[in-house]
């Protein structure tokens, strides 16, 4: 199945599912879904595309301008469609992202990794937009989706545009993070927005044999990885690898705690602090987003928070908070210098533990994000590098 041979009004459309097959996110099974499942039918008049460029949100609104509009529906960027919980009014970005409609690559490497077929039923946590419950209804078939969304007026949005569109997943008002145990059990269950924590409730209301297939990290930062689990014989253990590297907004209960830099760190405490330097270099450290560092510094750094700031003047600041206790570190990169100052100050020495867990990286040949894995049981979570009975430990 190639795109051409698919019916799409718009160029932009065509040339996106041509972008998404060459880059083997749209895998040809998923192209007559593609097709029929038009991400612009899903979206609002004013919308807030990604800007690759800008590296901001920036507003776009369909009455005043239809083709750029139609341009970012039809570019692989997300598109925040609802901020700060829907309480920010007015066409400006507002403080913290709370719905989107994801980057198309992203939903479909997803189906892939689903793994989904028709007549399977289907859990999805995270109605948003409704496009992603649209195009699993499309195919697994009507009756055998159960979307959830806790935001009643966006999913009341959803299931308007689902209905306009003549597809009808069950669409449910409520926390997807209690799952739906009345559509229980399912064969898939599959979530766009990210957890720190995998429900017990979608383990249990999973089959046995079924996938589980979630954005998940931990509070280090937004460096998160899908992970693909199956439940296993005894129904409440499900086990299984991360395939990729992304970032979700999270359920509502699992946003994790805000930071306030100036609490945590007030003004003066630089000078008490314990210094040292470091020879770790920038190059090494800040590899940014969607590599595989931050993700393995989470997995192994329990109750920190990395924020790599802006570089300035030559100088690039990265603070580590403890979220456990009243820790902090701070590392300083300078163009131009060998070794980095590091002040570090509470009962933990963060900046020691983070180097503690890039020396176990570096240690086992820097494995990437593919061969680590999550082991969930109603004891916790453990993850685990090569293999659930290779190396693990809990998270
Ligand atoms: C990235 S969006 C989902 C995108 C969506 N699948 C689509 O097709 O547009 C994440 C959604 O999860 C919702 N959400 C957050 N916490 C939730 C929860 N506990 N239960 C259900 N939905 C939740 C948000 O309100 C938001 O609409």
């Amino acid at each position: 199945m190639t795109i051409d041979t698919l019916d799409m009004d718009r160029p932009g459309r065509k040339e996106l599912g041509r972008a998404l097959m060459e880059c083997g996110a749209l895998a040809s099974d998923w192209a007559p879904t593609f097709a029929a499942v038009d991400r612009a039918v899903f979206l609002p008049d004013l919308m807030w595309p990604y800007d690759m460029a800008a590296r901001a949100s920036v507003s776009v609104d369909r009455r005043e301008d239809p083709d750029a509009w139609y341009a970012a529906a039809d570019s692989d960027v997300p598109i925040v469609t609802q901020w700060d919980d829907g309480v920010h009014r007015g066409p400006g970005p507002g403080m913290l992202s709370t719905s989107s409609s994801s980057m198309p690559s992203v939903v479909y490497s997803l189906f892939q990794d689903l793994d989904v077929d028709e007549g399977m039923r289907v859990l999805d946590v995270g109605t948003g937009t409704g496009e992603t419950a649209g195009a699993l209804t499309h195919r697994v078939g009507r009756g055998s989706v159960v979307t959830v969304e806790v935001d009643r007026s966006v999913s009341a949005d959803a299931r308007e545009r689902l209905c306009r569109q003549g597809v009808y997943p069950e669409v449910v008002v409520g926390d997807g993070g209690v799952g739906y145990a009345e559509g229980a059990p399912y064969d898939r269950v599959l979530a766009t927005a990210g957890v720190r924590e995998i429900p017990g409730a979608w383990v249990r209301q999973t089959r046995v044999g079924g996938i589980i297939l979630a954005p998940w990290g931990t509070y280090y930062g937004n460096a998160d990885a899908v992970v693909r689990l199956e439940v296993m014989d005894d129904g409440e253990t499900a086990c299984g690898g991360f395939t990729r590297s992304v970032e979700f907004m999270k359920l509502r209960a699992q946003r994790g705690p805000v930071v306030v830099h100036g609490e945590h760190v007030p003004p003066t405490a630089l000078e008490s602090a314990e210094t040292s330097t470091t020879s770790l270099t920038e190059t090494e450290f800040v590899t940014g987003p969607f590599t595989d560092l931050p993700f393995v510094l989470g997995l192994r750094v329990p109750y920190c928070r990395q924020a790599v700031a802006d570089k300035r003047g030559g100088a690039r600041p990265v603070w580590f908070y403890g979220l456990s206790d009243p820790s902090w570190a701070c590392v300083m990169f300078r163009d131009g210098e060998g070794e980095a100052a590091v002040w570090q100050s509470g009962p933990r020495r963060l900046w020691d533990e983070v180097v503690a867990a890039y020396e176990w990286w570096r240690g086992r040949g820097t494995p990437g994000v593919p061969r680590f894995g999550l082991t969930v049981t109603p004891a916790g979570h453990r993850a685990w590098l090569d293999g659930p009975e290779e190396e693990s430990w809990a998270v």
